[in-house]
């Protein structure tokens, strides 16, 4: 599929997005473990999370989809089953490897893989961690790359730092941790998203954080509840770069998730001048939610780096878009996890928005972009990256003319009805 976005005058709409994807594939993973029925409204429908239900299926688990409902019949911590064939993870990195820190504990061997992207992602640094505690994982690919095959062992409680600030990793170890001998302790370089320790503690768990170290201590069950998923901040984060892009607009996000370790678009934005407010904060499940406000304003470059960075690794493609509109330089550094998401989104984004006209250089962690060039509508890639196709779509409602994505249909990874989403706040 192809997507073509004209030029927008102006974009003004109240909407809601879809499901936060992190939160939506704890609920099936977790509502497994658990003892009972889990309810959660509000599921994310992107493959993505397709892809965790189906793997779940495969290890015994009964759970049934219904629109945006789902029902999760939790077998208990030690009531998974040996799947008679492999699991297919599709594009989901989060499945992959949350699931690896499950299985390391099982008492059957799992084999793992997903597509040609996420044959090439690292997972080295789930496989390295785990085996401390005695997982086995060994690699049918090149340099620990899926598939994967897991053989469940009695793990040991490790003491460890993680080299890279990654909250799959840390989660990866988190459920491991809960089927070790001892207290798991786990030291992150900087605070990631904590979406599996408040879901594990809503479920009961004793998940506690001493500093930067998250202390699991293994319990004897986890019992059901049901779990509401806020609306996904990283999908609000094109309509928020959509109002901010285009002149003369206002949009509002309801119902968001905005957990401090995910709101750092937020803060990069308003550093950039944004005018971007939060209504209605309340806590659901564990979890901080708002509605929000953004309307257009002009934006100023910035320097986003350090530890803000995990807290919107996704968001870094929407921001270089957004930054392409912004007068001066804007600065991202610290950032060379982009490399290996789901395509390498340094040179993807640089690559796709310079030929729009913007003025970009590649760093080895990072982008300089010099704002403030106009950009062109043309024909773009989506390198089946679900967020280079959504940024892209959002930098061409400021360009002049047309702007054409192919394969554009990776949006339904974790964004499906993106397109006609946009399309309806557009005005012309
Ligand atoms: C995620 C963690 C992040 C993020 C990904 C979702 C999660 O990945 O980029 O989209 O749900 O834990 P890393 O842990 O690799 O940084």
């Amino acid at each position: 599929m192809n997507a073509a976005i004209k030029s927008a005058k102006r974009v003004h709409a109240e909407v809601t997005v879809p499901g936060d994807k992190s939160i939506s594939h704890r609920s099936v993973m977790l509502g497994s473990i658990a003892k009972g029925d889990t309810h959660v409204s509000g599921f994310l429908t992107g493959e993505d999370c397709l892809s965790t239900i189906s793997c779940f299926k495969k290890l015994g688990v009964d759970i049934e989809l219904d629109g945006t409902n789902v029902t999760v019949h939790g077998k208990g911590l030690h009531g998974l089953s040996a799947p008679s064939e492999p699991l297919d993870v599709g594009n989901s990195g989060t499945t992959l490897r949350l699931m690896s820190g499950l299985l390391a504990a099982q008492p059957f061997t799992t084999h793992i893989t997903g597509d040609k992207s996420i044959q090439k992602r690292p997972m080295g640094r789930v496989a390295m961690p785990l085996g401390l505690m005695g997982g086995k994982i060994t690699s049918d690919g090149e340099k620990l790359t899926a598939p994967l095959t897991i053989e469940g062992a009695e793990l040991k409680a490790v003491d460890y730092t993680l080299p890279v600030a990654s909250a799959q990793v840390k989660s990866a170890i988190i459920l491991a941790g809960l089927y070790a001998d001892g207290v798991t302790r786990i030291t992150e370089p900087e605070a990631t998203r904590d979406h599996t320790e408040i879901m594990l503690n809503y479920l009961g768990a004793n998940i506690k954080k001493e500093g930067n170290t998250i202390v699991v201590t293994p319990v004897e069950e986890l019992t059901a509840r049901d779990i509401s998923v806020p609306g996904d901040i990283s999908s609000a984060a094109y309509f928020i770069a959509a109002a901010l892009i285009c002149a003369d607009s206002e949009v509002i996000v309801k119902n968001v998730g905005i957990n401090p370790t995910r709101t750092g678009i937020i803060t990069a934005f308003r550093a950039m001048g944004a005018d971007i407010e939060l209504l209605n904060e309340r806590t659901v499940c564990g979890e901080a939610v708002a509605d929000i406000k953004t309307k257009s304003c002009r934006l100023h470059g910035t320097v986003i780096k350090g530890d803000i960075i995990p807290k919107l690794i996704d968001e870094i493609p929407v921001i270089s878009a957004a930054a392409c509109y912004a007068d001066g330089e804007t600065v991202i550094a610290d950032a060379q996890e982009l490399k290996v998401k789901e395509s390498d989104r340094i040179k993807t984004m640089a690559s796709e928005l310079r030929k729009m006209g913007a003025d970009i250089t590649e760093t080895d962690d990072g982008m300089i972009i010099r704002g403030g060039r106009p950009l062109k509508g043309t024909v773009c890639e989506s390198y089946d990256d679900h967020r280079v196709a959504m940024s892209v779509a959002v930098a061409a409602l400021g360009a002049e003319g047309e702007t054409v994505i192919n394969n554009s249909e990776c949006v339904d990874i974790s964004f499906p009805g993106f397109f006609s989403m946009l399309d309806n706040m557009r005005e012309e």
